[in-house]
Formats: C-alpha cells, structure tokens, sequence
C-alpha cells in the first residue's frame, strides 16, 4: 500500500475509507519528552537543516500515536532562512527577522528560491517517504500573508498594524513582496513533493486578522497563484488559517481539496461556507487536549459525528497542540477516533 491508498488522501479528495484519518498540527515539538531531549543544546533553526534530525523528529509523533500523517520538522520562516535572510526562532518568542521588509530596497534584496539551498529540505524528505510506507507525508510552507506579517513587523505581533500599513498605504509594494513570497513558497511546495511528500498544506495562520473585502483585494490572489503553481503535482492541497470563519468562503476558492477550520466554527457551518466537493479537517479547540478525558471524548466525538457531513474529514486540533499537552490525552484521542464507525449504523 503507498499513501495514495491510505485513509489521509483518500479523505482529501472525498474517497471512502475505513476509518477517519487524524494527525495534530504541531503533533512534533515541546509536548513530547522525546523531542525535548533530543533538541537539548541545539537552536530550532539548526535542528531544521539537519536531516537526521528533521527525519527522527518527524517519525516521533507517528511512532507515539500512530497518527495517519507525518508532517515535516520544519518551519514557515527556514526557507527564507535557507535562501539567506538574516533571522531566527527565538525561543517562547517565534521567529525574528534582524532588518524588517518595509522600503522597496528591502522588497528588491529579497532572496531568489533556489532549490540547492534547500537540500537538506529534499534529503529529509526523501528519507522519511522511505520511512513512512503508507503513512502519508505532509509538506508545508507559511502563506505568503503569515511570512510577510513577519517580515514586515520583523517579529510576532499581535494586530500586525505595520503590516496592514504597507498593504493599504503602498499596495504597489505590497503585491510585489506578496508576488515574491508566492516563488519562494510554491517554489519549497514543490520541492517537497517531487522529494516524496503526499500532501501539503498551506498555514496562512494570521489571516484571521483581516476583512473578506482586503482579504480578497491583498491575499487571495497570491494564494490562488501558489494554489495554480503546485496544480500539476496531484497532491490534495490543505488550507489552514486561524479565525476564519468569515473568510471560508474566500479560501474555498483559492484552488485546494481540503480547508482547515479552527475550533470557532462547528464544522457543519464551515460546510456551508466552503464548495461542495472540498474536504475538511479540524477542529479541535487545543486546550480541550487539557480537559478531563470526558469532556474531550464528547466534544471530539461530536466532531466526528458532523464530519460524516463532509465529502471527506480529516481530524485534527483547530490549532497546534500547546506544548502544555499530555501526550497519553492525544494517543487516546488517536485511538477514539480510529475506532469512531464511519459510517452512521443507527
Ligand atoms: O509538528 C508540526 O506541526 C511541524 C512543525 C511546525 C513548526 N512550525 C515547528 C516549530 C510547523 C507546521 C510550523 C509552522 C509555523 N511556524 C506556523 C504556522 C502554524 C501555526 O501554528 O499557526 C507559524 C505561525 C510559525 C512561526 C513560529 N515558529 C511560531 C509562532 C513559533 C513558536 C514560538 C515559541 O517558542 O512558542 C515557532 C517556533 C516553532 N516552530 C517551534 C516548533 C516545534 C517551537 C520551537 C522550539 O521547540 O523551541
């Protein structure tokens, strides 16, 4: 069996399975022992570009859980890191750019993609399709708003006004970055998938943040040409974002099989929102992870009981784990949904 059989793309592009697929955006990182030690003395950004690293931090949630995805050790910020641009992860913090992107001189200077760079990226891959078998292998890559929102405010930034400052008050400028990012995030999608990735998925995180009339003016056309550009490949594409609600509509039409709905929305309503066809996946509220095992069972099993709405659901956590989570609360998450019948027998 490869990954194209599996439970995780078959439900992306609406085929029957045999269970519900599930994986934990974030399923890799501070919530499990294992990653702790193995990052010990090492910064995030270089345990990024080391693939034996990447490949065992990768297979370590799948090994714990057995979970139906693996999703690559990476972040939205390696590959501009990788390209050449000055910046870091720093830690409880997020990721910090040294020169923020706001002059047209800082827009020029931008690194072309150029996949030699990115390597490390490709080996890591390849290894781990080898690896996984039929467990499929999402690639990602930061949406070109959430990588600007960094670029731009040169840090996390809780309104992202500099960033909506540049949009609104030099739009020439703004389209250009956008149109910039738009290479160098098509352009690490496709990497990962001709290095053996079966899906991807394109965290546009903040988006969130903006009206459906700006993100239709300033964002969507970008990521309908990241969309278009990874077209060829056939793999089932996943849109997330955080507080969408209003926006589904919107990212429903930016080219993709799948779109990720946080926990604010009960999934029959984003079912609403979204093109009939589309897949879902969620969602989740994270901190529920921290509830009392009933109160989670019940909430994730209504999930699952909406999702049999969908051409196809996949499940998830409406956001990443926090890194607070005990991972025996997500193994057993894992196995109730694996056994959740699906399809209604009464
Ligand atoms: O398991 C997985 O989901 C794959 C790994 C992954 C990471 N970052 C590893 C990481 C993925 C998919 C991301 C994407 C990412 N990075 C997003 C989009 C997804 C989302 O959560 O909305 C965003 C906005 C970022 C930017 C970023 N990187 C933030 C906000 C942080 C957290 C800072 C902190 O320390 O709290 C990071 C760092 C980061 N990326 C960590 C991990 C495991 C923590 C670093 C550490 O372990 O020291």
């Amino acid at each position: 069996m490869s990954p194209r059989d599996g439970a995780l793309i078959r439900a992306a592009y609406g085929e029957h399975v045999d269970h519900v697929p599930v994986w934990f955006m974030r399923q890799a990182g501070r919530s499990l022992p294992e990653y702790r030690a193995i990052r010990e003395g090492i910064g995030m950004l270089e345990a990024c570009m080391r693939p034996e690293t990447v490949v065992e931090v990768t297979l370590q949630p799948v090994r714990r859980y057995g979970v139906d995805a693996a999703i690559l050790f990476s972040d939205i910020v390696l590959p501009l890191k990788a390209l050449g641009l000055d910046l870091d992860i720093v830690a409880g913090v997020g990721p910090v750019v040294a020169v923020p992107v706001r002059e047209q001189e800082q827009v020029s200077r931008l690194p072309e993609f150029d996949p030699n760079r990115l390597e490390f990226l490709q080996a890591a891959v390849r290894a781990l399709a080898d690896e996984l078998g039929d467990v499929a292998l999402i690639g990602f890559a930061g949406g070109p708003y959430t990588i600007a929102s960094y670029l731009v405010e040169g840090g996390p930034s809780r309104d992202h006004a500099r960033t909506k400052a540049l949009m609104r008050g030099a739009p020439e400028l703004w389209h250009e970055l956008m149109a910039r990012l738009v290479e160098i995030v098509a352009g690490t999608l496709r990497l990962q998938v001709r290095a053996g990735a079966s899906a991807v998925q394109l965290f546009d995180s903040w988006i969130g943040g903006l009206s459906p009339r700006d993100y239709r003016r300033y964002v969507l056309p970008h990521t309908q040409a990241v969309m278009a550009a990874i077209a060829d490949l056939n793999v089932p594409r996943i849109h997330f974002g955080v507080g969408t609600g209003e926006l589904l509509p919107d990212m429903a039409s930016a080219g993709v099989e799948v779109i990720g709905v946080d926990w604010r929305v009960p999934l029959d309503r984003a079912l609403g929102r979204i093109q009939s066809g589309q897949a879902v996946q969620g969602n989740v509220d994270p901190t529920l992870v921290l509830a009392p095992w009933e109160v989670l069972a019940a909430e994730a099993t209504e999930i699952l009981r909406l999702g049999r709405a969908a051409p196809g659901h996949i499940f998830n956590l409406g956001h990443g784990v926090l890194p607070s989570s005990d991972p025996d609360a997500l193994a057993r998450l894992v196995d109730l949904v694996h056994a959740f019948p699906v399809e209604d027998g009464g």
